[in-house]
């Protein structure tokens, strides 16, 4: 779908993602994800992924965000938009031409959130014009969750 097909609400949601893109500190593998996620009282909180020299601690933009909404005191999410562009080594910027989903670990913290509601997942491509909605029940199914340590 285009971005013009979106529902307002997940326009706003997507171009909050987007403006983090600029934000992102991302100088090992050049590519610039940004996140937003819409909490049910229609806070958005937004963030990027911020890599690390010890490359095994860098953070997604979508796990940025929640871990942003849960410091506001957002817990209950029922969106999360997800867009990147990359860059080229000599700096030029090059669109990611296909949505971009969620990593394993960001869909387990997707599912985290996700209360009595199935929390949609807006995955983009740079330019908006290849979107792509599921429910992280959709992404993951049969999840270990927090009914299983009931
Ligand atoms: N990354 C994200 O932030 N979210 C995704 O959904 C995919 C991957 C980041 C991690 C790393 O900083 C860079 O993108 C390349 O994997």
């Amino acid at each position: 779908m285009k971005f013009s097909e979106l529902k307002p609400e997940y326009q706003k949601l997507l171009n909050a993602a987007s403006e983090q893109l600029n934000k992102s500190y991302a100088p090992y593998s050049k590519f610039h994800v940004g996140s937003a996620v819409l909490a049910k009282d229609g806070t958005i909180v937004a963030a990027s992924n911020v890599e690390n020299a010890a490359y095994g601690s860098c953070i997604c933009a979508e796990r940025s965000a929640l871990v942003s909404a849960n410091a506001q005191g957002k817990r209950d999410i029922v969106a999360i938009a997800i867009t990147a562009i990359a860059h080229e080594a000599d700096g030029r910027a090059k669109p990611v031409p296909e949505p971009v989903a969620p990593c394993g670990a960001c869909r387990q913290m997707i599912y985290e959130f996700a209360t009595d509601n199935d929390i949609e997942v807006i995955m983009s491509n740079t330019a908006k014009d290849k979107i792509i909605i599921k429910t992280i029940g959709e992404l993951l199914p049969m999840a270990f969750g927090p009914k299983d340590l009931k």
